[in-house]
């Protein structure tokens, strides 16, 4: 059995260095190294951060790549990356990097080389969106296909909202697209008012295939279509694809599995966004563009594989966040990236981050003595700014914060983009430098109202300066956060790739739904939930 985190020297030698650090301001750790901003900084795959205005010094990295050369890092990318089943708990491998790999790349799993088979079914999706944008493919009544609805949730949906979001600059404008997730009816009635059947395409994005929202939504898009088209079951194969693991359920429910595109047990449903699961992300793009964003994860993937763990970028953002999370104290962190088009990127990463570490068991089965995952959220700036900012300043709460920032931006509108960079820099400066006493007094505040007008400062970010948003550059920014996790799980000895916590809810759901439906069935929930059951029976 591995030792207890809590017991590892390394993880002893970081407590004691936390005590001497806590009280240390960042304005002291400026002011002793006038290079700070260069000595803690890392450029790699083109994308520069910044961690400078961490709660850090020389000793503080040492310590943690200690940590993360304790915990068996380095083995653990290595078993992840060659195929090991790392995801003990499910017994399966975890490959999303194969997702990524070049064509004449081998990575075998139970001998077998899986690279082919991905490029197998890229080429089937590329075929298929060609068929789609040249107008080959054409509906039931001989329309061309202008709206394209992905039906799916979680996985299946996070990631291809956030991914068609991000590069709408890239898109093709002729196509609409939606996305459908919730069971509650109005995302469905919402998404599909205006649309005509005639012209649309339902993608269904489940990798089981079973679960409850997205057959609930597929079964009322199937309804919907057939309604408006005349009721012919042969719509159905010119109107719905799948994208699913599971052949049988795509050909019970009456889609011919020719068009299908198939993914494996090996892809994690938040880790899917860059396989069949992103027809959607393609079909806007185009395929060229989706494989330069595949060409994006590839490259952070071999840095990642590869370079030295203090030079290496997920490995030191993961590494902050767990001496965060676990010297700190810190509940949260917030991602905060300065880009419109980035809006989706903080819902994406929640699923990835807290779905993946969100966990009190080591792999070894016993309840950790430290705390895991952080809560993460976030908005883009500068709407953040006139809304939770405030509490990130002058609250009670430590949060540390990730800002994502462009050199470029895709729409040059007169002086936007400086005034929207100026205050992604003022917000990390704010935050570290913060504002004396004595500065206020300075300006001439009122010793009264001074207290007010104090920020403490001290206050922990990173910040991604990047040239521009591309699809390549998509691809490295969701690779660095998988790997930052991936990192946090390691140290914290977790399987970031199984998600039990989220099957108790969906068992009593399945048992309420005919509860709902009867007036009378006789109820065994708690009193709670049986006087909520009763009060929704009689208001329905
Ligand atoms: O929320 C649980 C979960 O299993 C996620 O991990 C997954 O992304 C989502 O449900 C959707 O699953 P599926 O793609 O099988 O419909």
């Amino acid at each position: 059995m591995t030792d207890s985190l809590t017991t590892k020297a390394a993880w002893k030698n970081l407590n004691a260095h936390y005590e001497q650090i806590k009280s240390k301001h960042l304005r002291e750790l400026f002011a002793a190294d006038p290079l700070r901003g260069k000595t803690f900084s890392l450029e790699a795959v083109g994308l520069y951060l910044d961690y400078s205005k961490n709660r850090i010094d020389g000793d503080t990295v040492s310590l943690l790549i200690e940590l993360a050369k304790a915990s068996g890092l380095q083995e653990r990318i290595e078993a992840m990356m060659s195929g090991e089943k790392i995801n003990t708990t499910e017994d399966r491998a975890v490959l999303h990097t194969a997702l990524r790999a070049p064509r004449d790349a081998t990575i075998e799993l139970d001998g077998k080389n899986v690279v082919p088979d991905v490029h197998a079914v890229l080429d089937k999706m590329a075929a298929f969106c060609d068929s789609i944008t040249s107008g080959k493919w054409t509906g039931h009544t001989g329309r061309r296909i202008r709206n394209i609805v992905n039906v799916g949730i979680g996985g299946s949906d996070l990631g291809p909202v956030m991914a068609y979001e991000a590069l709408r600059h890239y898109t093709n404008r002729d196509l609409t697209l939606r996305f459908v997730s919730n069971v509650d009816g109005t995302d469905f009635a919402e998404a599909t008012r205006d649309l005509d059947a005639a012209e649309t395409l339902f993608i269904i994005a489940s990798k089981t295939f079973t679960t409850q929202e997205t057959m609930t939504n597929a079964h009322t898009a199937r309804g919907w279509l057939l309604e408006q088209l005349g009721g012919d079951d042969a719509a159905v194969a010119k109107h719905f694809v799948a994208l699913s693991t599971n052949a049988e359920q795509v050909a019970a429910f009456g889609i011919d599995t020719d068009n299908m595109f198939g993914f494996w047990d090996w892809v994690g449903g938040r880790y899917s966004m860059d396989s069949a699961i992103g027809l959607s992300t393609m079909l806007a793009l185009g395929p060229d563009q989706f494989r330069e964003m595949l060409a994006g994860f590839h490259e952070m993937d071999q840095h990642y594989r590869s370079a030295p763990l203090e030079e290496n970028l997920p490995v030191i953002l993961g590494l902050l966040t767990v001496w965060y999370t676990d010297f700190f104290g810190a509940q949260t962190t917030a991602v905060l990236p300065y880009d419109q088009y980035l809006k989706r990127f903080p819902a994406y990463l929640q699923q990835l981050t807290m779905e993946s570490n969100g966990k009190s068991v080591t792999l070894a089965g016993q309840r950790v003595d430290y705390d895991t995952s952080p809560i993460y959220w976030g908005e883009p700036g500068t709407n953040g700014q006139h809304s939770f900012y405030q509490l990130i300043h002058q609250g009670t709460h430590l949060i540390p914060c990730d800002f994502i920032a462009f050199a470029k931006s895709l729409n040059p509108i007169g002086d936007h983009h400086d005034k929207l960079t100026a205050n992604v820099f003022a917000q990390g400066e704010a935050l570290a430098m913060g504002k004396t006493r004595d500065e206020v007094l300075a300006e001439g505040t009122s010793e009264e109202l001074a207290p007010h007008r104090v920020f403490e400062g001290n206050r922990p970010s990173n910040t991604l300066l990047i040239e521009k948003l591309t699809p390549t550059v998509l691809g490295k920014l969701v690779a660095l956060y998988e790997h930052s996790v991936f990192t946090q799980g390691a140290i914290w000895q977790v399987n970031p790739f199984d998600q039990w916590g989220v099957e108790l809810g969906k068992v009593l759901a399945k048992k309420i739904v005919p509860e709902l439906e009867s007036a009378d069935a006789p109820l065994d929930h708690d009193s709670s939930t049986n006087t909520l059951i009763e009060r929704y029976r009689s208001l329905k």
